[in-house]
């Protein structure tokens, strides 16, 4: 199929995008979503309706972005994520609003913490996501988990603080452990073969 023409893109009236903004072909916004100046979203992309994509927020390539999902500033998600409804991305580490005299904290007086989604990974709804963290490739991430460390590919976690639980193929079925040779997984949905890290190996039930 042809790529589809930039004119493609759908963007509800109700939505704010800022005209400095950088949409992808095909890219559709939905209703009340804010796209903020220099925030790119690559082609396919669907943005839902509430959702909030910060100051330069760069989002790859059919991304689906559901319900009131925050992206702020100094988060880079990758092609082919998946954030499910209301997740929320962080950017500030130890914010406060003032400084300990009691004066108020200006819009540059915090440093920048950021957070990357890599390729294919999925964040089930109402995921919290603490600044500093990488989410690999294909991991799952389960709904209302709070994650606060790394999440290594293919790897499955959930609960508050979230812990690892498990492996999930690129397909999304959880692997279970007659799916293993070792360090390789045979998914028993899609026959997909997939090499784990150890850490992700060792979590499969
Ligand atoms: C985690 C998830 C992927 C299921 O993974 P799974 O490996 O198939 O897990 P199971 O359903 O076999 O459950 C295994 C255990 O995890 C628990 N569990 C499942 N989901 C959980 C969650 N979100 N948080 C905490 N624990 C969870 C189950 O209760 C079960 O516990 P038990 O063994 O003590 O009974 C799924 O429950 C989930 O959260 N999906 C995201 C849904 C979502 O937000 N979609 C967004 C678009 S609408
Ligand atoms: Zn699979």
């Amino acid at each position: 199929m042809p790529p589809a023409p930039a004119s493609s893109v759908f963007i509800h009236p109700t939505a704010e995008v800022s005209p400095r903004a950088r949409l992808g072909d095909s890219v559709r916004i939905w209703n009340q979503a804010q796209v903020r100046e220099d925030a790119e979203l690559g082609a396919e992309c669907i943005v839902g309706k509430d959702a909030y994509i910060d100051v330069g927020v760069r989002v790859g390539a059919r991304c689906k972005i559901q319900n009131g999902v925050y992206l702020y500033h100094g988060v880079t998600v990758e092609d082919g994520v998946f954030l499910g409804p209301r997740v929320t991305t962080t950017n500030d580490l130890r914010p406060r609003a003032t400084w300990p005299s009691g004066a108020a904290r200006g819009p540059s007086d915090w440093t920048v913490t950021p957070t990357l989604i890599r390729r294919g990974a999925a964040i089930g709804a109402g995921a919290i996501l603490v600044c500093g963290i990488t989410i690999g490739e294909f991991a799952m991430v389960a709904a209302g988990a709070v994650v606060t460390r790394e999440v290594p590919a293919h790897g499955l976690v959930r609960g508050n603080p979230a812990r690892l639980h498990g492996a999930v193929c690129a397909c999304g079925q959880s692997l279970r452990r007659a799916d293993l040779s070792g360090l390789t997984a045979r998914c028993p949905a899609c026959a997909t073969t997939l090499t784990l890290e150890p850490a992700v190996a060792a979590a499969v039930p």
